[in-house]
């Protein structure tokens, strides 16, 4: 949570600040800032304000400022309302910060160096810089250092000394940091998105690393002061692929994308029409050594764990959990070395799966992590990594992670019914062929999302909404409905459909619309009956149907079909028709779709 920014170099500083930040803007829109480190005037300018990016830029924009060194951050607020003084950057004395992560021990250091008097803000992140400055001795290196040893939490800061104009300093523990250097000058980001634009080579600030960033380069060194070696990687974003490519909205964008993101992601693991995962360094010893699996993953990700379940249980006969990774490790999980934990998460940062990661792996389980930022601290924490070939996902609201995750459980389960010994060869290559499938079935309903938005146009009213299913179609909906309820603030439930008579049908009067979907032909009969209940007490059904399921049907109902596909993987066009339905509504209602209130695409505090 929080996006920050740091450049200096050869060019002005407030457009590459200012531009980075709207990047960043996922990671936080409550307010944002800038700091900026003017040679000539040897003073730091500050320019913050509540609201987003695009209100920032109205503030700067009447500002002469020269400068080709600064700091930025855009803000998810923990400590502190959402106002101007909470802002960041925080400036105290000679030292200005801005910072993400939570200072747990933030009352008791004001306390301790008696800050109160100077602290304006109701923040942690103003304690840290106060910290620093009431330490401050004239040599930035000893001060970071002692300030930091007595921080408690987490933390990526990035601070500027007034008497050492040019030149940006940072330190992070948990809270990311990524660096990089090219032929414009050096930058830091709290990820990767923000430099994507400036290069393709970025390396992770390990933690507790002194990063110092100046017009001659980038240095690098630990708590001893020796020099460190940056391990650069690349990523293989396009330079501009964080752009909206002509969309009105990410979303809408990353939709499209999920056929090519999906190609992109399985093509390689597929060798002689068989899952091979060689390039990723992934032995199949993993997956045939291991009794026990479990998936530790938030939102979306969890929710793809859920199919992930199903999957593992019909085809591998085989338990497996999936565990909210907030709840995890205080639910006493039953974790051990026959254990495989499965870690999810689009950006490798949500910190409630690492620790959730962490624990297990402590209590010597095996693990495999499905991200899809390489490098992220997640893919550092996990054993083994599958990368998702997603490319930059921007809108709050996840789809092609979702589904490029779903992409990589299908050839994970495929290759585990292989190894251990579950289907024969023939049966893994039948399954295969039909995932290839799925990116044109997507394509199918890609092509009909005027449909979807006229069904779209029929809940717009809505104020609460039901979605039903059995098997994997609950399990898809619990996805669709999270996707919902989040970009429309409709209130929308997922329920198994056999459950709704155990209470929430008490909910359902014709005011009601209630999604069904069905797509699992064996329980397809029972999944028509509980349709029928909920229209019996006048609800308006909206219905997404595997278009072979359909001729048993009285045509009242609002139908859309989804293109046919073996009932496994039926979950991929159903869920893009549900995310195609929410975006819709929320682009209709006129919400800024892709910055949902209160919401922040990186969660990095527990
Ligand atoms: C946030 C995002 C969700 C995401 C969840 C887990 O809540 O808004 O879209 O599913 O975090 O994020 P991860 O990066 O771990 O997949």
């Amino acid at each position: 949570m929080c996006g920050i920014i740091g450049y200096t170099g050869k060019e002005e500083v407030k457009e590459i600040l200012l531009d980075a930040l709207e990047s960043l803007e996922y990671r936080g829109y409550d307010s944002a800032g800038i700091a900026v480190s003017d040679q000539e005037a040897e003073e730091i300018q500050i320019f913050k304000c509540a609201g987003r990016v695009s209100d920032l830029k109205r503030v700067c924009a009447d500002e002469e400022i020269h400068a080709k060194c600064g700091i930025g951050h855009t803000r998810w607020a923990t400590h502190g309302g959402v106002s101007n003084v909470n802002a960041h950057p925080h400036q105290v004395g000679r030292v200005t910060v801005v910072h993400n992560g939570i200072i747990e021990n933030y009352k008791e250091l004001a306390a301790e160096y008696r800050l109160n008097g100077q602290l304006k803000s109701e923040t942690d992140s103003e304690v840290a810089a106060a910290v620093l400055n009431a330490l401050y001795n004239g040599n930035p290196r000893e001060t970071i250092y002692q300030a930091v040893s007595r921080l408690q939490g987490t933390f990526a800061l990035v601070i500027l000394f007034e008497d050492f104009p040019g030149r940006i300093f940072s330190i992070r523990n948990v809270s990311p940091i990524v660096a990089t250097q090219s032929e414009e000058g050096c930058m830091l980001a709290s990820d990767v998105t923000a430099l994507c634009r400036f290069t393709n080579r970025y390396f992770v600030v390990p933690e507790y690393c002194l990063l110092e960033l100046s017009e001659d380069g980038i240095a690098l060194s630990d708590m001893q002061g020796k020099a460190v070696e940056p391990e650069y990687m690349e990523v293989n974003w396009g330079l501009n692929s964080s752009d909206k490519g002509g969309y009105p909205f990410y979303m809408e964008k990353e939709i499209m994308e999920q056929p090519e993101a999906i190609q992109n992601t399985i093509q390689n693991r597929i060798v002689d029409g068989m899952p091979d995962f060689t390039e990723d360094g992934v032995p199949d010893s993993l997956f045939v050594n291991c009794e026990r699996v479990c998936v530790v993953a938030c939102g979306t990700a969890m929710h793809a764990g859920l199919i992930a379940q199903s999957l593992v249980k019909s085809i591998l006969n085989m338990h497996m959990d999936v565990e909210l990774a907030s709840e995890y490790m205080y639910t006493d999980p039953v974790v051990d070395e026959k254990t495989l934990v499965i870690a999810i998460s689009q950006s490798g940062e949500t910190i409630d799966t690492l620790e959730a990661l962490k624990y297990a792996r402590k209590q010597g389980a095996r693990s495999l992590a499905i991200i899809n930022v390489k490098g992220s601290s997640i893919a550092r924490a996990s054993e083994y990594v599958l990368y998702t070939d997603a490319g930059p996902e921007m809108a709050v609201a996840s789809t092609k992670a979702y589904t490029t995750q779903l992409a990589l459980i299908y050839l994970i389960v495929a290759k585990m019914a292989q190894v251990r010994g579950v289907w024969k060869e023939k049966q893994v290559k039948e399954y295969i062929a039909e995932l290839k499938r799925v990116p044109s079935a997507i394509e199918k309903v890609l092509e009909r999302r005027k449909e979807i938005h006229l069904i779209a146009k029929n809940i717009l009213e809505a104020k609460d909404l039901f979605m039903i299913g059995r098997g994997l179609d609950y399990s898809l909906l619990l996805e669709g409905s999270l996707k919902l309820k989040e970009v429309s603030y409709i209130h929308s439930e997922a329920y198994a459909s056999g459950e709704l008579k155990h209470g929430p049908i008490a909910l359902i009067t014709n005011h009601t619309p209630v999604v069904a979907v069905v797509t699992q032909t064996r329980i397809m009969q029972k999944e028509i009956s509980n349709i029928k209940e909920v229209q019996s007490r006048g609800a308006r059904v909206i219905l997404f149907i595997k278009g072979e399921l359909l001729q048993s049907l009285r045509q009242e109902i609002e139908i859309f079909t989804l293109p046919n596909l073996r009932d496994e993987f039926m979950v991929i066009p159903a869920s893009v028709a549900l995310q195609l339905m929410a975006y819709y509504v929320s682009s209709d209602k006129g919400f800024d779709v892709d910055k949902p209130r209160n919401l922040a695409k990186v969660v990095t505090v527990e």
